[in-house]
């Protein structure tokens, strides 16, 4: 029997314009998903595609065990994470010795096959390796550590990134005169704040301005408004939407000090608030009986 977790994920600066081709940064976070694998001759079927994927993909039978953390369809990557885990459980557990990477590539063809093609690298990547890591096109950076302290603020709106990124594609058609401008300027926002990574005053603000380009976009939503004023309005340096958008989440950064503040007013406006911080573990070994 072996059990592995992955973590979570958030945007911090760039959605919908990694789709296409510019920079975006996105970040592991400590809310996880833990998944068990056990050799077996008669094992159930999974309730999950992703997991019956992963034991087709990996060519074995098996149980599995999942608890998670991660709220599904809220945008905080809890399908690349229950990916990730579950094809490191069964390497594990059937000593294939396969590589990190391999994990990583194997999760992002799961995603892109089940998701129907509409899926970036960036949540397996990150929930594979951790940490903070910058994406433009296919290639993928990880990127110095910073210790930001972060509230997630969920909408309980579900969301589809599919839907979405859809709708964001018919836009562009539509108006791509309006469209590609808002997408260079995020591409420039996230240029800004990663020249500003260690100044988490200064990246509140970019935050700020991300969020506002995401609503021209046209992927707001007004509950998630209502979460990103509050927080705003409770000390928090800047906030945004984090992920697909249209529900799902919201990101606010913040001084140690106002994280309470910060969740309370998330709380107060009916969101779900998680007060957290960068995951630099990635994928990670839990027990091996
Ligand atoms: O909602 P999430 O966390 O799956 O994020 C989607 C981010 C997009 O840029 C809109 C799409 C993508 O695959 O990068």
């Amino acid at each position: 029997m072996a059990t592995w977790s992955a973590p979570g994920k958030v945007f911090l600066f760039g959605e919908h314009a990694v789709v296409y081709g510019k920079p975006g940064v996105a970040m592991a976070i400590k809310p996880r998903v833990f998944v068990t694998v056990r050799k077996s001759r008669n094992p159930t079927r999974a309730k999950s595609p992703y997991i019956d994927e992963c034991f087709r993909m990996m060519g074995v039978r098996g149980s599995v065990y999942v608890h998670s953390q991660l709220q599904s369809s809220s945008g905080l990557g809890s399908s690349a994470a229950v990916t990730v885990a579950t094809l490191s459980a069964i390497n594990d557990e059937f000593n294939l010795g396969h590589t990190r990477e391999y994990v990583a590539e194997t999760a992002f063809a799961i995603e892109k096959k089940v998701q129907k093609g509409r899926a970036s690298p960036t949540d397996t990547y990150v929930c594979a390796n951790g940490g903070m890591v910058l994406i433009t096109g296919n290639s993928k950076r990880r990127l110095p550590p910073e210790n930001l302290q972060v509230v997630v603020g969920n909408t309980l709106v579900p969301h589809s990134t599919a839907k979405m990124v859809e709708q964001v594609g018919n836009l562009r058609r539509k108006h791509p005169e309006v469209a590609n401008p808002i997408l260079d300027a995020i591409g420039a926002v996230t240029l800004a704040a990663l020249h500003n990574i260690g100044n988490p005053k200064e990246l509140g603000q970019y935050m700020d301005m991300n969020h506002a380009l995401l609503e021209a976009l046209g992927v707001g939503h007004p509950v998630s408004s209502k979460l990103v004023l509050a927080a705003r309005a409770s000390g928090a340096y800047g906030a945004k939407i984090t992920g697909a958008g249209g529900g799902g989440c919201i990101i606010a950064l913040c001084p140690r000090r106002a994280k309470s503040r910060v969740a309370g007013a998330i709380e107060a406006c009916e969101g779900r608030a998680i007060i957290t911080t960068i995951d630099t573990d990635g994928a990670r070994k839990e027990k091996h009986d």
